[in-house]
C-alpha cells in the first residue's frame, strides 16, 4: 500500500472528543513502502534499549498469546506476499527475519510487535476498568512504557489537560462496550522537530523554536500522526490499542492547503494548556507565517489568549 495521507486537522475544527469511527477488519494492520525501515527501527530500538520497548506484567500471557495467533491470522491472510509460517516458524519475507514461535511462549506480544509496523498495546479488565497489561511500543510520542504499565487508561492520561472532564467516561464507556466483531479507530497528531520515530522521554524537551524561521519551517517541523486502531478479542476480553505513526514534513502542506487552513484554525480553537500540552505553543507563530509564505494562504493568528 502507498503510504496514505492522514491529516485529521483538515476540518479546522477542534474537539476534545473520542472521534472514534468502525474500522472494517481487513484495514486493522497497515504496511506501506515504509515496511523495512520501521521494522528495522525496531530491531535496533529492541538492541538498545529493549526494556524501554517491550514491558509485560504476569498473568497477561494467554492473552497476548490470543492477539498473536489472531494477528498472525490476519497476516498470513491479507499479506501472503509478506509473511510465511511453517512448522513453527514465521517468515517475514521482506526483512527476511525469521522468528521461532517457540521462542517467544512467556512475552507473545513482543513477537506479534516485531512483525508489523504497527506498536500494540493490550488492556485487560481489572477491578479498577481496562489497565495496560502489556505492550510492544517503540515509537511513543513522548511517554514511556515503565511510567504507565500496570496503571488504568484515566491514570495513563493523567497529564493530558481536559481528559478527566471529557473524555474518562466515554472512553470507559468505549472499552466497556467494545464488540470483538466491531474493532474501531481513531487519529490523534502532533507537531514535532525530528523525523525520529523513538520519542521515549517526556516532553522536557519541547520543540526549540529558536533556529526556526518561516523559510526552514517546511523542512524541519513534522507532522506526527497516530492511526490508532481497538480490537476486543472473545477469550481473554482484552483490549489491543493498535498505534500506527506516521510522520510527514511539514512541507506536504504546500499540497494540501485545506489542510494548511484547518491547522491554523484548530490551533485558534485548543485551548492554551493543550497547545501547551502538544508543544505547539512556542511554534504558533511560526507555523502561522510558514503557512502564510510558503502555502500563499491568508491567515491571521488571534493571540493564544
Ligand atoms: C478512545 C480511547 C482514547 C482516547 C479518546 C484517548 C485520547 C488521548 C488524548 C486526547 C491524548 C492527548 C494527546 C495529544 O493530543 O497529543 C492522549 C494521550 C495519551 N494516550 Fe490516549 N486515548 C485513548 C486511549 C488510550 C489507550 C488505550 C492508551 C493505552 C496505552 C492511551 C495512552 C495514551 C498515552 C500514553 C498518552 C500520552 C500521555 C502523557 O503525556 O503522558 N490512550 N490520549
Amino acid at each position: 500500500m502507498k503510504k496514505p495521507v492522514y491529516l485529521p486537522f483538515t476540518s479546522g475544527q477542534w474537539r476534545l472528543s473520542l472521534g472514534l469511527k468502525a474500522l472494517p477488519l481487513k484495514d486493522w494492520i497497515q504496511i506501506d513502502q515504509e515496511f523495512v525501515p520501521y521494522l528495522q527501527r525496531k530491531a535496533e530500538l529492541r538492541q538498545t534499549r529493549y526494556a524501554q520497548v517491550f514491558g509485560t506484567t504476569t498473568g497477561s500471557e494467554t492473552a497476548q498469546q490470543e492477539v498473536l495467533d489472531e494477528l498472525l491470522h490476519h497476516l498470513l491472510h491479507y499479506f501472503p506476499d509478506h509473511y510465511q509460517l511453517r512448522d513453527g516458524v514465521v517468515t517475514v519475507l521482506p526483512t527476511g527475519d525469521r522468528w521461532f514461535l517457540a521462542d517467544f511462549a512467556t512475552a507473545p506480544l513482543d513477537l506479534a510487535g516485531r512483525l508489523v509496523q504497527e506498536d500494540l498495546c493490550l488492556l485487560l479488565p481489572g477491578r479498577d476498568g481496562y489497565t495496560l497489561r502489556a505492550a510492544s511500543l517503540s515509537f511513543p510520542l513522548y511517554w514511556q512504557l515503565q511510567d504507565k504499565l500496570g496503571k488504568a487508561i484515566a491514570a495513563i492520561h493523567d497529564p493530558v489537560p481536559g481528559y478527566a472532564q471529557s473524555l474518562q467516561q466515554p472512553v470507559n464507556t468505549y472499552f466497556d462496550r467494545l464488540q470483538d466483531h466491531a474493532p474501531g479507530y481513531r487519529f490523534n497528531w502532533s507537531i514535532t522537530d525530528t523525523p525520529d520515530l523513538f520519542l521515549g522521554h517526556d516532553r522536557v524537551n519541547q520543540v526549540n523554536p529558536t533556529h526556526l524561521t518561516p523559510e526552514n519551517a517546511g523542512d524541519r517541523l513534522w507532522i506526527r500522526v497516530e492511526r490508532q486502531t481497538f480490537r476486543r478479542f472473545p477469550q481473554s476480553q482484552g483490549v489491543l490499542f493498535g498505534i500506527r505513526t506516521y510522520l510527514y514534513p511539514l512541507a506536504i502542506l504546500k499540497h494540501y492547503p485545506h489542510a494548511a487552513v484547518g491547522l491554523t484554525q484548530v490551533m485558534q480553537e485548543m485551548p492554551p494548556a493543550l497547545q501547551l500540552y502538544k508543544s505547539l505553543l512556542p511554534i504558533r507563530e511560526v507555523l502561522f507565517a510558514y503557512v502564510q509564505q510558503s502555502c500563499r494562504l491568508d491567515v491571521t493568528p488571534v493571540s493564544s489568549g
